[in-house]
């Protein structure tokens, strides 16, 4: 589909070149043959006044206007009569007589084209008069394809730097075009991948509610209905938190999330935040402390930043066993405020570091585990990054010094 698009695209602008081309070639060609008549005009009237003024003078012809067939005369008495012509006159159409005739009433000359036996011929008639007040008229005349040579040529020349240059703004269009299009074709790949991740998502709980159903549709009395029905109502909350997730990545591609950044206090969110995981933790028998001082001065967004530490949160007591510890630290640091949040689990794979941040990554045997095992869909971390991103901060994760996994969050200093 997008080659297509490149396709069209340069089609539409070598064919934009080839109209601009076109005008510019028509231009030059007819302003270079105006141009070059009028010279060759003031060439053949420059010959008639010659051959008029050696009359005048009573010299005999010249016969070296008879050696080339590019130029021919003929002189016209006062009655109309031929006085004088050299060899080429009759091939080139002389006398031209309407031509004569309009010099001879307007008593100036007279350039013009005439239809000569073998094609267009330029024709310059020139009154003079000669001494005892005889009017004779003076025509030379060429060739027109003759005096129109240079133009030719110019045409030659031109025809073929125009193709070159359409050849070359197609082949620099294409080249172009694909550099240009490679990061729209990466994110529509990726806008690819992501929908049939999202799809996937979604449709392994949406198997296993059809399941259950089933087996509640055959034996509606079936012994065990309520852990059924309870199983179902767990996949259902999976499939609504994913839709949430994905509702709110959307939004935050859109740019349409709005992620304030104001001054507030971290100390409390993070105390909260962790207050919220306590039974969580202790069912799970991991220790979970919060160390912060009272207070420390932040800029961006309360919740916006809850929602970050829960999703860390989240990963560090699904990864730590019984018998762990998970901590979470507030502190300041050269202007800005950071907060970590430390697990004893087995921390995650140095190969796999590089991609945690990926929507829908998952290490190792989790996706494998699926929804049973009550793990994300992968995009906890993708979310959280960008929405400290969209506070100015920034979400790294690496190893703990224990081994474990150390998350840390770096938000902007609130004074
Ligand atoms: N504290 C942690 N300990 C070990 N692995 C982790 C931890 N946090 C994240 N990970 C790894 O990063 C992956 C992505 O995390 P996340 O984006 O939160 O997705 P999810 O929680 O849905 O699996 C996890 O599947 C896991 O492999
Ligand atoms: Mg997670």
């Amino acid at each position: 589909m997008l080659d297509r698009f490149r396709l069209r695209l340069t089609l539409g602008y070598v064919g934009i070149l080839a109209v601009i081309l076109l005008l510019f070639f028509f231009a030059t060609v007819v302003l270079f043959r105006d141009q070059t008549l009028d010279r060759q005009d003031a060439v053949l009237v420059h010959e008639a006044e010659q051959i008029a003024r050696r009359r005048a003078d009573g010299v005999g012809r010249d016969e070296t206007m008879d050696e080339s067939d590019a130029y021919g005369y003929v002189v016209l008495g006062g009655d109309g009569g031929e006085v004088e012509r050299d060899a080429s006159a009759a091939s080139l159409g002389l006398p031209a007589v309407e031509a004569a005739a309009a010099a001879v009433r307007r008593g100036e000359t007279v350039v013009r084209t005439e239809d000569g036996p073998e094609g267009g011929v330029r024709v310059a008639s020139v009154p003079a008069l000669r001494a005892g007040g005889e009017g004779e008229i003076t025509q030379v005349a060429t060739p027109l394809e003759l005096a129109l040579e240079p133009v030719s040529r110019l045409a030659l020349v031109l025809v073929p730097i125009g193709l070159g240059a359409l050849a070359l703004a197609a082949g620099g269009g294409l080249f172009l075009s694909r550099r240009a299009i490679r990061p729209v074709q990466a994110a529509f790949e990726r806008q690819r991948a992501f929908v049939a991740d999202a799809s996937h998502e979604l449709k392994t709980p949406l198997a296993l509610i059809k399941v259950d159903a089933e087996v509640l549709l055959r034996n509606p009395a079936v012994p065990d209905g309520g852990e059924i029905l309870r199983h179902q109502v767990a996949e259902i909350d999976r499939m609504n938190g994913l839709l949430s997730d994905l509702l709110l990545l959307a939004r935050l591609d859109g740019g349409k999330l709005a992620v304030a950044c104001e001054p507030f206090d971290l100390a409390p969110v993070l105390v909260g935040t962790v207050d919220r995981f306590r039974r969580r933790a202790s069912a799970a028998g991991v220790e979970l402390c919060v160390r912060a001082p009272a207070s420390l001065a932040a800029r961006g967004d309360a919740e916006r930043t809850c929602q970050i530490v829960s999703a860390l949160l989240d990963n560090a007591l699904r990864f730590t066993p019984a018998g762990g510890r998970v901590t979470v630290t507030g502190f300041r640091r050269k202007g800005r405020v950071e907060a970590s949040v430390t697990d004893t689990g087995p921390g995650v794979d140095p190969r796999h570091l590089p991609r945690v941040f990926d929507r829908f990554f998952r290490a190792g045997t989790e996706r494998a585990a699926g929804s049973g095992a009550g793990g994300g869909a992968g995009l906890g971390l993708a979310i959280a990054r960008d929405l400290s991103r969209r506070q100015a901060g920034e979400l790294t994760i690496g190893s703990g010094d224990g081994g474990g996994t150390e998350a840390r969050l770096v938000l902007p200093g609130g004074d």
